[in-house]
């Protein structure tokens, strides 16, 4: 293998840019030629190709979104895009792919082996923290703290006027980000898609709190939660229970900042290890970390296998919060 693209695609998570800095230096290290990959799988459609040097990812460890910038990408998801994709690589002469992103990534890339054999390899990167294969993904840490500065503010506010607040966080359809934020916020109420949610059960929950002296909560609220948005819950619990509520949603702040520390490290890690791993051959797999070793695992297990949310985690975070 001579030449190898790298690329960043679905939703942009803090850290990318410190797992292109990897790969590129690594890449540069072993002797290979490194192409950047703009936008994702639509650059890679359109062959919007770019050599990458040394310098090319100097000064760029601290910064969140990706230089590489991101995209989705409809046409990847129909075999024709994949196939002209694959031609734009081959013309290249690429020889392998790093995909840097999360379920939508694995899932084009799994099929783009499938169809093409180009190996592709991808390194696990999502706010969302959803992927198996990986205890976590680069950009989970920041987006919790992110979140979890955030709830700071908002519980002195909450304190101040003794309200009750519901603070959308992302995740789509899991609810790490929730979970995480939840219990490091100290909040009252952490409600995500993997529990049912029960209105009445909250609202209970709260005037116990108030009977035990609380004057003000905090609703941690998994945007993918089964019974709605945080406006919607959160106007339930005021006509059931006549409490002030206020709403906050976070949104793609979530998504934007200074990647922490923890994140630069596991993105450091994984974009290395995804160019060792190339040149031993290893394709169709994702490049994760699980207790603290980096390990591969197959897209389609990645994709498909359900990764659990920490019980007992969930459980702490009630205990503590009453
Ligand atoms: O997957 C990351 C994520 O931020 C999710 O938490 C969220 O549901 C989604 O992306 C938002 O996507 P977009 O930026 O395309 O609206």
């Amino acid at each position: 293998m001579k030449r190898i693209g790298v690329l960043t695609s679905g939703g942009d998570a803090p850290g990318m840019n410190a797992c292109i800095r990897a790969v590129v230096r690594t890449a540069i290290a072993k002797g290979l030629e490194v192409i950047g990959i703009m936008r994702g799988y639509a650059g890679l459609l359109r062959g919007e190709f770019r050599p990458m040097d040394l310098r090319s990812v100097s000064g760029i460890m601290h910064l969140g979104g990706t230089i590489l910038k991101s995209s989705r990408c409809p046409e990847f998801l129909t075999p024709e895009g994949r196939a002209q994709a694959a031609e734009q690589v081959r013309k290249a002469g690429i020889e392998g792919l790093i995909a840097i992103g999360g379920n939508g990534t694995s899932t084009g890339a799994h099929l783009f082996w499938q169809e093409q054999q180009i190996p592709i390899l991808v390194c696990a990167s999502t706010i969302d923290n959803d992927l198996y294969g990986s205890d976590f993904t680069i950009g989970f840490d920041t987006a919790v703290t992110t979140a979890v500065h955030a709830i700071d503010k908002i519980k002195d506010t909450a304190a101040a006027h003794e309200r009750i607040f519901f603070v959308e966080v992302m995740g789509r359809h899991r609810g790490f980000l929730a979970l995480y934020a939840g219990l490091a916020g100290g909040c009252e109420e952490i409600l995500v898609p993997e529990k049912p949610t029960d209105i009445d059960a909250i609202c209970e929950r709260l005037m116990e709190g108030r009977r035990r002296g609380k004057t003000s909560s905090i609703v941690v609220v998994a945007e993918g939660d089964e019974a709605g948005g945080a406006f919607a819950i959160a106007e339930q619990v005021r006509q059931r229970t006549g409490l002030d509520v206020r709403v906050t949603v976070l949104g793609h702040i979530q998504r934007g900042g200074t990647p922490t520390p923890r994140d630069r490290i596991l993105a450091s890690r994984l974009g290395n290890a995804a160019v060792e791993f190339l040149l031993q051959g290893e394709t169709d797999k994702l490049v994760g970390e699980i207790k603290g070793e980096i390990v591969l695992t197959p897209l389609e297990d990645a994709i498909n296998k359900p990764k659990p949310i920490d019980e007992a985690l969930y459980q702490l975070a009630y205990l503590l919060a009453q």
